[in-house]
């Protein structure tokens, strides 16, 4: 299956806006063509799970007769999987569902469906207000699309939003929908159970639960035969993944998982996240040093740098916290593990003082990348309910745009250190400019693009990097 990422026109990307989420990006279904009677396609918003889900969704619903279809025009049924975490994402899809009605009015046969994050947060209210929308199914129901979906072609609407403690979708075998072939997901568990207190997540996804081990390890395995590279282990707070066999005999935790997964094969690179500050453990990071194939690269999002905020956050750490399991990552892995962070502006109350905390806690860590956002009040939220949301938003998007220009100095800087120096590059695809050139990305996570030669998609590759731009570094093969 090809890859199929696109960025569609409506989401102007093109300047760094001052929300440049990780995922300002939009995934569409890969078409799947095996001649099913009808076409399916599913656009994805918001994180990586939600593009996980996708995949589980396209299983159940291949299972049912749909094909994929990269092409809305020859759609039966349209999905989007939704994301709440900002207001922006929420917006971007009522404009998308706007432009779908276009396609409603020429071809009314046409099912909508409404999946994932704003389908929980909303449920029957979506109904109400977006008329031309069938179906809404949240993160948990998905295995109850069939009957929901012949329950519209039977004239009704179709609703179940129903949250699960246990429900994993550990049986399913994705529909690997966006892959390269080199580099898959596997969601490892789900829902959150941390509250902070500016966050949608545990009221969208529902309780933290963590997958069958062993159905990890089988998929991971499925993978390797199937060619694949590169996994990465998903899941909002990786550390505090926690199974136990039925009968009590089998106890994994992140460290222990994260082993077994890179002992599946030397040749597939592991990656993971996301990792919370407060649960990351030094046997975690041991565990990385051990193995060669998990690649260097934490992804440990900081929010703010100052500790009166990250208690009105409910972070549950404090800055010294955070300092201290930086050095732990610099003693046990040294300099060469990537850090990355997300971070908020403009939370409720944050003064000048504290916003310079959160530059200067970027100064110290100098991250290898990061995902900045200016705060958006979620309904609901633990924020919504008890802070004031009282900075202006033209000064929370002065102080992001602060952040932001920090850390392109140390994203510059960070490729510039891998200026001179032999870099192991998995290659993923062919570069967005040329075809005679190779992108691919290191251990540590920074894109890496070479002339091609005689080497293709999946091939490791090393790499002499020559020159470096903050996003990308260039070099030829040794
Ligand atoms: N589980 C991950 C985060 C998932 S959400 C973690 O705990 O790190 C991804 C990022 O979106 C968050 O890290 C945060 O930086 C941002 N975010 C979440 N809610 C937000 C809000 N209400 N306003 C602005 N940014 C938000
Ligand atoms: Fe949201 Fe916090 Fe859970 Fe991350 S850990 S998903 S920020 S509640
Ligand atoms: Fe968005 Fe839901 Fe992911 S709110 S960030 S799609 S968990």
């Amino acid at each position: 299956m090809s890859q199929a990422l696109l960025t569609l026109d409506f989401l102007d990307k093109a300047a760094p806006t001052p929300e440049a989420t990780p995922s300002g990006e939009v995934r569409v279904s890969a078409a799947t063509r095996t001649g099913r009677q009808r076409k399916l396609y599913i656009e994805s918003y918001g994180c990586q799970m939600n593009f996980s889900d996708s995949e589980i969704v396209s299983s159940i619903l291949f299972n049912e007769g749909f094909d994929t279809t990269d092409d809305l025009a020859s759609a039966d049924l349209v999905l989007l999987n939704t994301c709440s975490i900002r207001e922006k994402a929420e917006q971007t899809v009522r404009m998308r569902l706007s432009q779908i009605n276009s396609h409603k009015k020429r071809n009314p046969g046409l099912l909508v469906g409404v999946l994932g994050c704003m389908a929980e947060r909303l449920k029957s209210k979506f109904l109400e207000e977006e008329k031309i929308v069938d179906l809404v199914v949240g993160p948990d129901a998905y295995r109850d699309l069939p009957q929901l979906i012949s329950q519209v072609d039977g004239g009704q609407k179709g609703v179940n939003v129903l949250l699960s403690r246990e429900e994993t979708y550990a049986d399913i075998t994705p529909v690997r929908l966006n892959s390269n072939g080199v580099s898959a997901f596997i969601s490892i568990m789900r829902g959150c159970d941390n509250m902070c207190s500016f966050c949608v997540v545990p009221f969208t996804r529902g309780r933290e639960r963590s997958r069958d081990a062993h159905s990890i390890l089988r998929e991971a395995a499925d993978l390797v035969a199937a060619g694949y590279k590169e996994v990465t282990l998903l899941g909002q707070n990786v550390d505090s993944y926690k199974w136990a066999s039925a009968d009590g005999t089998e106890h994994v935790n992140f460290a222990q998982l994260l082993e077994k997964v890179a002992l599946v094969s030397p040749e597939l690179r592991v990656r993971f996240s996301t990792s919370h500050p407060k649960d990351i453990t030094d046997e975690v990071l041991h565990t990385m040093a051990r193995y060669d194939n998990i690649c260097k690269f934490i992804h440990l999002p900081a929010q703010s740098g100052n500790s009166r905020v990250l208690a009105l956050m409910n972070r549950t750490y404090d800055r010294p916290w955070y300092e201290d399991r930086v050095r732990a990552i610099r003693r046990i892995l040294g300099e060469d593990c990537a850090i990355s962070s997300d971070m908020i502006s403009g939370f409720c109350t944050e003064t000048e003082e504290e916003h310079q905390d959160t530059l200067s806690l970027m100064e110290f860590v100098r991250y290898d990348m990061a995902y900045m956002f200016f705060y958006s009040e979620r309904p609901g939220t633990l924020a919504a309910r008890k802070l004031t949301d009282d900075i202006p938003l033209e000064v929370k998007k002065r102080r992001l745009q602060e952040i932001i220009d920090l850390q392109q100095l140390h994203s510059g800087e960070r490729n510039q250190r891998g200026v001179g120096r032999v870099h192991q590059v998995l290659v993923e695809n062919f570069s967005k400019r040329s075809k005679e050139h190779l992108s691919g990305r290191n251990s540590q996570n920074q894109v890496v693009i070479f002339p091609k030669q005689n080497f293709k998609k999946g091939d490791y590759v090393n790499v002499l990097v020559h020159s470096a731009s903050a996003s990308t570094m260039l070099g030829e093969a040794v």
